[in-house]
């Protein structure tokens, strides 16, 4: 059984991944420093699957700290490496806390993947490095430019910085550019826990369905779209969890894959915020609140992924509809009272 170190395990992606992974049969240890989540999550898993995951409560930023878990687990055969800060607007007001957060544990961890000879890499990334790109849907070809964001920009260059990493190394490393994740586990178990205000659509959708918000705003009906509004690829957070226990599969099976490759998570359709919104009212019977606002700063107008390279090279088909992932995402909200 491959050991497997999972970073940022407790967080939302992460924690759905490890279900998967051991769901799988992969042996998985945990490193979090649960700054940005709770490591009782970690409870919930195991009312899933049956097995107790080990946490190392550490920052990854901590390079002696971090490799005192490489000493103790010498048979790590792999790392997914969810571990970052990822809101958006925050890394608009502190960018350094973000270089210095996303890009110093990255480095670290390449470090000791380079001193214990650690086989196979998979890095979050995201569809943010895409930018404001005119051609849709986006493929792994289409040519990156500017983000709008320096949360964005840490996934651009961390990219930037395994690739030139992997032509050193003798390991392999794919690097998964999620869109939008949404939804829960289907046990109602898991979830997404923001660690403070969500700014992200679809929890607020589900606080305002449930009271916690009067209302919400769609922000700007006015763009060149179908109704006016943004458009996104909204995708299961489980589909992306088992993305990653397919590239880890693909990595361990493929002695002869590429030492770095690039891939779409996504779920190739493009949804706007009304029809979210819509998908929502008809999945839950609930109705909610909404105003239309002004456009929100730095929104990119309409981004969503061509995943045939994903489909063809991983195997992966989507479990999960729109409905399911709007069912889910209000079982788990409920669940929060
Ligand atoms: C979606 C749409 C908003 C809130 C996120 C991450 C980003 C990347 C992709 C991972 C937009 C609209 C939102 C509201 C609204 N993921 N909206 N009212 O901006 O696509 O980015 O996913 O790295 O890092 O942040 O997601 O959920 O914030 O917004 O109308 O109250 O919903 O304008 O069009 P976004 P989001």
């Amino acid at each position: 059984m491959s050991k497997i170190l999972v970073t940022g395990a407790c967080g939302y992606i992460g924690s759905h991944t490890l279900v998967d992974l051991i769901e799988n049969n992969f042996e998985v240890i945990s490193l979090d420093d649960n700054s940005r989540s709770s490591d009782n999550v970690l409870d919930a898993v195991k009312d899933i699957t049956g097995v107790n995951v080990k946490n190392y409560q550490i920052n990854l930023c901590d390079f002696e700290k971090t490799k005192s878990v490489f000493d103790e687990n010498p048979d790590i055969s792999g790392i997914i490496h969810f571990a970052a800060f990822k809101t958006v607007p925050e890394s608009v007001e502190k960018p350094l806390l973000y270089y210095r957060n996303n890009l110093n544990s990255l480095i670290n961890l390449l470090e000791l993947v380079q001193e214990f000879d650690v086989p196979n890499f998979i890095f979050s990334s995201s569809c943010s490095v895409y930018g404001d790109v005119k051609d849709l849907p986006v493929t792994e070809k289409t040519r990156l430019v500017r983000t709008a964001s320096p949360y964005g920009n840490t996934k651009k260059v961390g990219e930037e910085i395994l690739e030139d990493f992997a032509k050193i190394s003798n390991g392999k490393i794919i690097a998964l550019r999620y869109f939008n994740p949404i939804g829960a586990h289907p046990s109602g178990l898991i979830g997404e826990s923001p660690f403070s205000t969500p700014q992200n659509l679809m929890p607020i959708i589900t606080e305002t369905a449930i009271g916690k918000r009067s209302k919400m705003m769609v922000f700007g009906d006015d763009y060149p779209t179908r109704d006016g509004s943004c458009i996104r690829d909204y995708i299961h957070v489980s589909d992306i969890a088992h993305a990653h226990t397919l590239a880890f599969k693909y990595l361990e099976e493929n002695k002869k894959a590429e030492n770095y490759d690039v891939l779409n998570i996504g779920s190739g359709n493009g949804s706007t915020v009304f029809e979210l919104i819509n998908a929502f009212e008809n999945a839950t019977g609930q109705k909610l609140n909404y105003e239309v606002a002004d456009r929100r700063p730095g929104d990119t107008i309409a981004i969503y992924a061509n995943n045939d390279k994903l489909k063809s090279k991983l195997g992966w088909t989507p479990k999960y509809s729109l409905d399911d992932m709007m069912k889910t995402a209000w079982n788990w909200e409920k669940s929060q009272l």
